[in-house]
């Protein structure tokens, strides 16, 4: 068996990622509140041997607007109250739980996960997110999320935590009946923290977690983003579109990472993926347009459900420079064309896009033919590209989809692996569950088959799973010389 393994994640996503999946006729109705609904997706990923369970959390401002895309924002459980549960429901599989910085205390962060961290035995890892709403933010007495200095929040808040991961260190609690002692004050490491925006001056009151470190994912490209990950992250789980903007992307961070650490930590690059798995190429497709036509549309397909003065408005210039899906209200032929720079209202929802048409596209245009080509072999050469597509594309979530055969989808997944473009994936699925069961229950074997995925767990850490040391605590060397503050 090769020394190199992938490695996958699950991205628990309520519905799946595709915006219609919901209203597919074999999709469950989403039971958000009850423990049962994510354990069954547990035990199939478990089963699979992946190296975690994934739950993301973004922090709504309007769960009625949200609720027409980012559907799994509408129903959530609180992610550290959930992820405790599947910790007594699994015993392997490693655990992400997402927290924002911003709706945190460091000392609050670092008590949760310390103590979550202890009670999966090494389970843990944390989600490092800076997205969301400025809405979102309005919770928490905050008017926005404070632009691009949250990042600097973030990077001063992840050092205050590990400090308090490390405050205690282990063996510390003796509890020597006969002596009388019940801690060791020299392990105890009180934190003197005068930063820019905290001010931590206590211990936590448990040992350093079992991983030392809770294992830290990122996700994000930006200039910020990248030095984010680059100076803490293990994890990165960015989409790039192709192999070679994830070669490129990693290549980036990896050398701004020796910069930053001083050292060349392994650091691992997981891009999400939505496999989309079917007997034959061709029924996936199929699978994939009969998902496509259950987005809800607005009432006027092709004109749109909105006035005129609204395609010059400030919401509408939001949304189309937007990376995102297009959210209910402009999903017409109107806003497919305002968004890729030509007018394809006369060609109808059904009209065919011609090489002269498509010629005048422009990036994003461009880039939705690529995706579109891709994703079911429709090309503009080809006479098969109808506006009815590119509006079903444009609409149906960004979300980098492998469509195909469990074979092509596993081809897929080890081709990338192979070039050096992912360490392996975090994997979602369109809806539930046949897509998820049959990613488990075909793509997997044949990545096992191949050698390239474990066939059994070796390890019942995060850590482990990744071949990751538990990193010296920071105060290790000096106990000796008595509590450092
Ligand atoms: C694949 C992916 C998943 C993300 N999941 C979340 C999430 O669950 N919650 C959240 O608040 N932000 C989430 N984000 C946003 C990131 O945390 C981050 O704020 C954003 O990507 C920063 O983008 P930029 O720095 O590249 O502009 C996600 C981003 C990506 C790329």
């Amino acid at each position: 068996m090769p020394e190199r393994q992938l490695h996958l994640g699950y991205m628990h996503w309520l519905n799946g990622t595709h915006w219609g999946g919901w209203r597919h006729p074999d999709a469950p109705t989403a039971r958000a509140f009850e423990l049962e609904y994510a354990t069954k997706a547990l035990r199939i990923v478990e089963d699979a041997k992946f190296d975690f369970f994934f739950l993301g959390d973004t922090l709504p401002g309007d769960i009625v607007g949200e609720q027409w895309i980012t559907t799994h924002n509408t129903g959530r459980l609180e992610p550290f109250t959930l992820a405790s549960q599947l910790a007594l429901n699994s015993s392997r599989i490693g655990l992400v739980v997402t927290a924002h910085p911003t709706f945190y205390e460091p000392y609050i962060l670092a008590r949760l996960t310390a103590s979550l961290d202890h009670l999966s035995g090494g389970r843990l890892a944390w989600n490092v997110v800076l997205g969301a709403s400025d809405l979102a933010a309005r919770n928490f007495s905050l008017p926005d999320l404070g632009g691009a200095d949250r990042y600097g929040r973030a990077d001063e808040f992840i050092d205050v935590v590990q400090r308090l991961w490390d405050s205690v260190e282990v063996g510390a609690y003796l509890q020597d009946k006969r002596s009388g002692r019940y801690l060791d004050d020299t392990k105890v490491h009180r934190l003197e923290w005068e930063g820019r925006h905290f001010q931590v001056a206590g211990t936590l009151p448990l040992e350093r977690p079992p991983q030392g470190h809770v294992p830290l994912l990122y996700a994000g490209a930006s200039e910020l983003s990248r030095e984010l990950t680059a100076k803490w992250a293990d994890i990165n789980f960015t989409g790039p579109a192709t192999p070679e903007e994830s070669i490129a992307f990693n290549t980036d961070v990896r050398r701004r990472a020796e910069r930053l650490r001083g050292r060349t930590d392994p650091l691992f690059f997981l891009p999400g993926i939505t496999p989309l798995v079917a007997d034959t190429r061709a029924e996936a497709v199929e699978l994939y347009e009969e998902l496509n036509a259950l987005l809800p549309f607005d009432d006027d397909l092709v004109e749109g459900d909105q006035d005129e003065a609204f395609w010059s408005g400030p919401e509408w210039a939001g949304i189309s420079s937007g990376r995102g899906g297009l959210p209910r209200g402009v999903r017409s032929v109107r806003s497919l064309s305002e968004r890729l720079g030509v007018d394809l209202r006369p060609l109808g929802i059904d009209g065919v896009v011609k090489p002269d048409t498509a010629e005048r596209f422009d990036a994003y245009g461009r880039r939705l033919l690529a995706a579109l080509g891709e994703r079911t072999g429709r090309s503009v050469d080809g006479g098969s590209v109808r506006v009815r597509d590119l509006l079903g594309a444009a609409t149906a979530g960004n979300f980098p989809l492998v469509i195909g055969t469990a074979g092509q989808v596993a081809d897929t997944l080890i081709d990338w692996f192979e070039r050096g473009a992912a360490e392996g994936f975090n994997v979602s699925t369109p809806y539930l569950w046949e897509p998820l069961e049959r990613f488990a229950g075909e793509v997997v074997p044949l990545l096992q088959e191949r050698g390239v995925y474990r066939a059994d767990y070796t390890s019942s850490t995060f850590r482990g799973h990744f071949g990751l040391d538990v990193p010296a605590g920071r105060f290790a060397a000096t106990a000796s010389e008595g509590r450092s503050a």
